[in-house]
């Protein structure tokens, strides 16, 4: 069923942001219907300190990661920052290279009314939208830090006028991060295509974390929207202080995890040795 479908049904769309063929080729098991290579891989996976980092080429290698990995959901690539703000040349450009080059299926484009011209450029070029409004990222510097969008009457119209106005523009889905959730249920409840919440209550059609989140794999802070659901920091550094340990108390490894040659062989190797002093 497509995404679109599914709100028509009312069966809850489950997406994840991932990176790498492992994870996504786990993600696609599981059974969940979307993978988005989101630009979060700044962040979370180079170690930079908010999204604007991150490079198209990096965006499109590991969009071919995570397209190896997955034989079923739909994968998504995210479109970096200045990858299409600056001209619809730009955007089209690098919105099919998400597709020819990182298989994805579609991209994803934050931003409302000032990037509506981008957007239906991009979506007459034949690749699918999916917006992003409320706390986008990208915007960081201009909304002053990473907080709750759209908590004044007057601001939540403006969102609510965005993504009226995205749909518009031929999005087939919206990404709505860290708002109200009543907000969220009003766009929700307007819009005819489907809405996928991150911090932005339980109305939406679906949802979306980031992977390394919800496993429990980011360190100490956790924000309000995320729920763990495995604590993963904890696993694997027992395992990692397990390994130092062993390997220098010498007991990693054992004959069980080592290769034998035949003995006629080794006492042959040690002969030609000797012959040769
Ligand atoms: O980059 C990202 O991971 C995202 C989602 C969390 C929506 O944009």
């Amino acid at each position: 069923m497509s995404i679109r479908d599914m709100k028509d049904s009312g069966e809850k769309i489950v997406m994840l942001a991932a990176y790498d063929y492992t994870t996504a080729r786990m993600v696609d098991e599981s059974g969940v219907d979307a993978v988005l290579v989101g630009d979060s891989l700044a962040n979370v996976m180079l170690g930079h300190k908010n999204t604007l980092s991150v490079e198209m080429d990096e965006m499109i290698h590991h969009t071919r990661a995570v397209s190896r990995g997955v034989k079923r959901a739909l994968v998504v690539g995210d479109m970096p920052f200045m990858s299409y703000q600056a001209s619809t040349e730009d955007a089209i450009k690098n919105a099919g290279r998400f597709l020819k080059e990182g298989r994805a299926e579609a991209v994803k484009v934050e931003g409302g009314h000032k990037m509506i011209r981008k957007i239906e450029d991009i979506i007459e070029s034949g690749v699918p939208v999916m917006g992003h409004l409320g706390l986008t990222p990208q915007w960081v510097h201009q909304f002053g830090g990473y907080k709750v969008r759209g908590k004044t009457e007057s601001t939540a119209r403006a969102i609510l006028e965005n993504a009226r106005r995205l749909e518009h523009a031929g999005c087939f889905s919206l990404v709505l991060e860290a708002m109200p959730w009543q907000l969220a249920k009003l766009i929700t409840e307007k819009l005819t295509i489907p809405t996928i919440g991150i911090g932005a209550g339980p109305y939406c059609d679906g949802q979306v974390l980031v992977i390394h989140d919800m496993l429990g794999l980011t360190g100490p802070h956790v924000p309000k929207f995320v729920k763990r659901y495995a604590d993963l920091d904890k696993v694997v550094m027992k395992a990692l202080e397990e390994f130092k340990k062993e390997v220098k108390g010498n007991k990693y490894p054992t004959m069980a995890h080592s290769y034998e040659m035949p003995p006629e062989e080794m006492r042959k190797l040690i002969r030609s040795f000797q012959h040769k002093r």
